[in-house]
């Protein structure tokens, strides 16, 4: 026990993984308005109208309807303090979503219960396997004509290999959709439609024997529920508390996010289950929450959330201690101590400046262009946290200015952006070109639309021969040298200045991995 346990023992921090249309934006509306960080449901995204989620900032996403960026929900629930990070929902922005889960110590999988578990689904689930994060299970749109319950829980277990302990048992689906069943509660808890915006009233029956069941809802589906349970209890897994924190079993729960019936159900799950803030491993040691000494690293960079304030966000994940306000933490790639009077939390959806977080919690740096991904800040201990990963980029094109005066603000704007994660630049050895590199397509868009908002620089994408990067290095400085000298045409340097090979082509790659064994040629680089 130290000073901050009890605090750090009240947070969980989470974020949702699904496939688009999953419900994902529907579900983070509802978990807000139990959070009551909003009042009615449809402030956060209405649909049709021009209001937009909170968590949508760009412009360009609102076009879309795509959540390009992350953001970040603080709000009390029971009584714990939740934090949940939101994750782009588009899957050219994969590289933010991967960065973000290496700063959440559990995850909501959301699954649309007509679809079954979906592609994007799966990718994720891989990478919260990398850190065997607990996951909850919430089937969603029960209100809809979906499979049955049974079959779609085999598929989670079988593809995701995740063993699945249903909590909750759903009552019929579509418009016949009466309810859930609460197996550890032992209590019926009856569905009404229509009141998706506010916190519904329930009606809950105790006992699944109890005679008002069967007028609640039918004798028929009565008795076909007794039947399922008694099916469904033996055929599945019990709930087991150190499986679910190993990741190796999930807690099922059924609603509809739509009709917000279903929600507070997972929200009681996580809250009473999901870990508080994990330790985290750095390169020196492993650091445990509860330590009396702050520390935390950077997962992710933001620039414009908010029109009104023109600056730059960096989100760091607090893994141990505490910060306050005025607060010295020492910058440790810098070897830089700085004095941090201003930093945001994210209660409610608005940023309010923090008087107090804890580890677990997110706060919102501002970053005058010192701050990079990955960095780590401390009390003074020479720490860095590993494991937030870049991604050699897949797609490339040579970005040029309609005004060439600009040259400088085009660098200065991409060498930013890249240091948010959004996108890397790399400019040849041997040239003055820019080539931007990119995971998904969508990227280039947004970098041209954040260069002309934020930079006042009209840019334009040319195509250019280049098809796969890998960063580089060699610990035999003789031959490292002679690789630089007879690849110089393909070597080109990152916005952080380090060495990356670009190569022409896969053919051309793997030749010149050939060619030179004692090069080390990464497919990712560690902040
Ligand atoms: P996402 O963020 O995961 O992409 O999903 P989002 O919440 O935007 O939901 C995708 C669509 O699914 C939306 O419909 C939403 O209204 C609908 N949806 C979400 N949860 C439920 C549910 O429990 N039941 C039903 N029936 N639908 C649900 P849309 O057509 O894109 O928007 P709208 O025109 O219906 O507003």
């Amino acid at each position: 026990m130290s000073s901050v346990s009890p605090e750090v023992s009240k947070r969980r921090t989470f974020a949702i993984i699904s496939h688009p249309d999953a419900g994902k934006t529907t579900i983070t509306e509802k978990v807000l308005l139990f959070g009551n960080a909003i009042q009615r449901a449809g402030t956060v995204k209405g649909r049709g109208s021009n209001q937009h989620a909170k968590s949508d900032w760009m412009e360009m996403e609102k076009e879309r309807g795509i959540s390009v960026t992350t953001s970040v929900m603080q709000f009390p629930f029971n009584d714990c303090l939740v934090n949940l990070l939101d994750t782009p929902g588009h899957e050219d922005f994969s590289e933010d979503t991967y960065r973000t889960l290496t700063a959440v110590d559990s995850c909501l999988m959301v699954i649309d219960a007509a679809k079954g578990v979906e592609d994007r689904t799966r990718k994720l689930m891989e990478v919260t396997r990398l850190r065997d994060t607990p996951i909850v299970t919430f089937m969603n749109k029960l209100d809809r004509e979906v499979r049955d319950p049974m079959e779609v829980m085999d598929e989670v277990e079988n593809e995701l290999k995740i063993a699945c302990a249903p909590i909750t048992w759903p009552i019929g689906c579509g418009k016949g959709f009466k309810g859930v069943y609460h197996i550890h509660r032992e209590e019926t808890i009856l569905y009404q439609s229509g009141l998706g915006h506010t916190i519904q009233e329930v009606r809950v029956i105790k006992g699944l024997d109890n005679p008002e069941l069967d007028v609640a809802i039918g004798d028929d589906l009565a008795a076909q529920l007794r039947d399922e349970l008694e099916l469904v209890l033996g055929a599945s897994n019990e709930f087991d508390h150190e499986l679910f924190l190993q990741g190796k079993l999930t807690p099922v729960f059924f609603g509809t996010a739509l009709g917000n019936f279903g929600v507070d159900h997972f929200l009681d799950g996580l809250t009473e289950w999901a870990p508080s803030p994990l330790p985290r491993q750095s390169e020196e040691r492993e650091v445990v929450a509860d330590e009396e000494n702050f520390s935390g690293f950077v997962f992710k960079i933001q620039a414009n959330m908010d029109p009104k304030h023109r600056d730059r966000i960096a989100f760091m994940r607090i893994v141990s201690g505490k910060y306050s306000q005025g607060m010295k933490m020492n910058h440790v790639r810098l070897g830089k101590t700085v004095s941090i009077s201003d930093a945001v939390t994210f209660m409610a959806g608005d940023r309010e400046r923090a008087a107090d977080a804890y580890a677990g919690d997110i706060i919102g740096l501002h970053n005058h262009g010192t701050i990079q991904i990955g960095d780590t800040f401390t009390q003074g201990e020479k720490l860095k946290f590993s494991g937030i990963p870049n991604f050699a980029p897949e797609l490339f094109r040579r970005i040029r200015l309609r005004d060439p005066l600009k040259q400088k603000q085009l660098l200065k704007g991409l060498v930013q952006l890249s240091e948010e994660g959004a996108v890397q630049v790399f400019r040849p050895l041997i040239n003055n070109d820019l080539i931007v590199g990119a995971v998904g397509v969508l990227q280039f868009d947004v970098v041209v639309a954040r260069l002309k908002s934020e930079y006042n620089v009209d840019a334009i994408y040319e195509s250019v021969n280049v098809t796969t990067a890998r960063w580089v290095s060699g610990k035999d400085s003789k031959k490292y040298e002679e690789f630089k000298r007879k690849c110089e045409p393909n070597l080109a340097l990152d916005g952080g200045d380090n060495l990356t090979y670009i190569a022409p082509s896969r053919v051309n790659l793997n030749l010149s991995m050939e060619r030179h064994p004692d090069i080390t040629f990464h497919q990712t680089r560690e902040h």
